[in-house]
């Protein structure tokens, strides 16, 4: 490519030719080159064009005619776009560039006045926030879809119960829709979170220009107005600088894509031989290339392995920030890779663990058998002390001393229950396999009773989140 034929204009010259002698080295358009991945946002700039050309032509910026010549070039470029024959030249830096420069091919002179008053910089930063809206409502759907199968499920388990870990020890029996419905609350605050930072973003930077806004008549207001967005930028050095609606959407993500990390964890111990509580299906295991007896929980430790992956895109990001001065500088360009990848990342592990886990078998006898052990009930026969007047901690040191002579001498728990004088025969009941989890009663807890009241809470949750993906 000469350096001369660089740029992007109907006559092959640079959006700023005027000021330069020389067009572009091929080392300057490789290395700022933006186009292969902003593409992507084709749709969002084209929206954002026309609403700028509207309200070009409502200030008296734009005749009618004008108007529509360059909507008709716009819509012309949309089509080409969609249907793969538009052709990208050599010179395009960015999707702003290639379009504007078809526009101008297509429509001559009067192409040539689409970018009055505007900048990429309020360009880009619109295009972002359209994007965001498009595609992040897209991936909250995803987030609903994984809740309700973990609902499903929930429901579904009905009374089997699992041990409850803490340390990674079995602690108290739980109900295993109590254990399900846990994870689906983390979700909900993935869901609230995002609900948040959209709402947080959405305000239209179009029309803070390169950086101070313009001496046209423009109407900012206008353009947020028909592009649908709550309000338009108050301050047009912020409006083109600020990216904290990225940096908080790339949290949302690496906070979801963590918590599909510790989902995707328990799924790969839940599946090992040695737990045996959950069976994955086949469509959704991988087997190994040498042994042939190998079921592998590929998808679970993908998410799980993932998660560094999206954390590293914030912490990446926040980094690409933190020296900024006002208002645009060029490293903001390095806001949408990150942005991309993180929220396919995690739209590909929402969906893939969705599937997984509305297809996989919990093993009630494996996850019951290792409730069942008579320590496990260690926590109920101090409870049970209490009811009878012992304070708890003393309580506790009975019950824990049964506990370790049983281990120390190898006598099972029951006989020493039996014959301790502050608990006797009676006790007994409490060591009977599955009757912990039934005393688990308190509000939220992980008995029959407190997980019967929240299932109708999450179910209800589930109608409202719907009304608002609906909305
Ligand atoms: N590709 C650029 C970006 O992503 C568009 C804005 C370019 N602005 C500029 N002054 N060079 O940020």
């Amino acid at each position: 490519m000469s350096t001369n034929d660089a740029g992007s204009g109907a006559t092959g010259r640079p959006l700023w030719h005027g000021r330069f002698g020389a067009g572009p080295s091929e080392e300057l358009l490789a290395f700022t080159v933006s186009l292969p991945y902003d593409r992507r946002l084709a749709v969002d700039d084209l929206a954002g064009s026309r609403a700028h050309v509207n309200m070009l032509n409502k200030v008296g910026l734009l005749t009618a005619e004008e108007r529509a010549i360059i909507v008709a070039a716009l819509d012309r470029a949309e089509e080409e776009l969609a249907a793969g024959s538009f052709s990208f030249a050599p010179t395009d830096e960015d999707i702003h560039t290639a379009i504007e420069r078809r526009v101008t091919e297509l429509a001559g002179a009067t192409g040539a006045k689409l970018h009055t008053g505007r900048s990429r910089n309020d360009q880009i930063a619109l295009d972002l926030r359209l994007f965001l809206r498009r595609e992040g409502r897209e991936l909250v759907a995803r987030i609903d879809q994984l809740q309700r199968v973990l609902v499903h499920r929930a429901e579904e388990a009905e009374d089997t119960y699992v041990p409850g870990y803490t340390h990674l020890q079995r602690a108290q029996p739980v109900l295993l829709a109590h254990h399900l419905l846990a994870h689906v609350w983390a979700l909900t605050r993935d869901f609230d979170r995002w609900r948040d930072a959209l709402a947080r973003a959405d305000v239209s930077p179009l029309g803070a220009g390169a950086l101070a806004g313009s001496s046209l008549p423009l109407d900012p207001d206008r353009v947020a107005d028909e592009l649908g967005f709550a309000k338009r930028f108050d301050n047009s050095l912020d409006a083109v600088s600020d990216r904290d609606f990225v940096a908080e959407a790339l949290f949302v993500l690496a906070l979801t894509q963590v918590h599909l990390s510790r989902l995707g964890e328990e799924v790969v111990l839940w599946s090992s031989e040695e737990f045996g509580f959950l069976h994955l299906a086949d469509e959704y295991s991988t087997g190994s290339s040498m042994l042939p007896q190998k079921k592998n929980p590929d998808i679970a430790e993908l998410a799980r392995g993932k998660a560094g992956r999206v954390i590293g895109q914030l912490t990446g990001f926040l980094a690409t920030l933190k020296g900024l001065p006002l208002s645009y500088n060029r490293d903001l360009q390095e806001d949408k890779e990150p942005l991309f990848d993180a929220m396919d990342t995690c739209a590909l592990t929402l969906s893939a663990m969705t599937g997984l886990l509305a297809t996989c078998t919990f093993d009630r006898e494996r996850m019951q058998a290792a409730a069942d052990t008579a320590s496990s009930s260690a926590t109920d026969l101090a409870e049970e002390l209490v009811r009878r007047g012992m304070p708890f901690r003393e309580a506790h040191g009975i019950v824990g001393s049964l506990v370790r002579h049983s281990h120390e001498r190898g006598v099972p728990l029951d006989e020493l229950v039996m014959t301790e004088p502050s608990l006797g025969p009676e006790a007994l009941v409490f060591l009977e396999p599955g009757a912990a989890v039934l005393r688990r009663t308190s509000p939220g807890g992980a008995g029959p009773g407190p997980v019967a009241e929240q299932l109708e809470i999450v179910k209800a949750r589930l109608v409202a989140q719907r009304a608002w993906l609906e909305s």
